[in-house]
């Protein structure tokens, strides 16, 4: 294999424009990536975006670098483990999802998708987005930690000092890109110094 491929679900929690971004930087980076979208998380993309499931609106004019899937389509490549690729992140992440993952329960092509990649031992990143946290939400989180995935809660940090919506959402793109070791230019990394206003 010698493009690098990541599988990227977006689900029905907010957050779209993370999950918009993070598309974007892996096109930039030439990783082709391999798109599964929940019917919630296609509503969040139109309310929050405006975007219907578009490969280049989604990554600024390189959509031939992604593939999007119906969404219950569980025949698709990225369910079987014989897909090779270099690991998942689902951003935004519901409860709804996180709880599905946790359980082995695939009711849709992302979830398959996610359960695959754990049983493979690759890696599996999940940028869940609720507030406060459900005690479920907890134990799933921690279940999910055991068999090997990397929870990442979409909580941008401020010591950058942030002037814009963007400079957060650059923050967290970035460090899901840091997840599965996809380089990036964006402005996410502590130099020792608070920077000047
Ligand atoms: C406008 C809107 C915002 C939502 N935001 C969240 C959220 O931030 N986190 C979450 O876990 N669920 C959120 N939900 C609920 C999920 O969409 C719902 O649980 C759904 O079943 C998730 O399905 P999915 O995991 O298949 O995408 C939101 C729903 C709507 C309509």
């Amino acid at each position: 294999m010698s493009t690098r491929r990541i599988v990227i679900g977006i689900t029905g929690a907010s957050g779209a424009a993370y999950a918009r971004r993070v598309i974007e930087h892996l096109t930039i980076a030439g990783v082709e990536v391999h798109l599964a979208v929940s019917a919630l998380g296609r509503r969040l993309l139109l309310d929050e975006l405006d975007l219907r499931v578009d490969g280049d609106a989604l990554s600024n004019g390189r959509g031939h670098l992604v593939t999007v899937y119906p969404e219950n389509d569980v025949g698709a490549k990225i369910a079987s483990g014989s897909f090779l690729h270099d690991g998942m992140i689902i951003v935004p992440c519901s409860g709804n999802t996180l709880g599905a993952v946790a359980s082995g329960v695939t009711g849709n092509l992302l979830q398959r998708a996610a359960a695959v990649t754990l049983k493979e031992r690759r890696r599996l990143v999940l940028a869940y987005r609720e507030s406060p946290m459900g005690h479920i939400d907890l134990v799933n989180m921690l279940r999910l930690s055991e068999a090997g995935a990397v929870l990442a809660p979409l909580a941008p940090g401020f010591y950058l000092l942030p002037q814009t919506v963007d400079d957060l959402v650059d923050f967290m793109a970035g460090k899901l890109l840091d997840l599965v070791g996809v380089e990036h230019a964006l402005n996410t990394r502590w130099t020792g110094q608070t920077p000047k206003p």
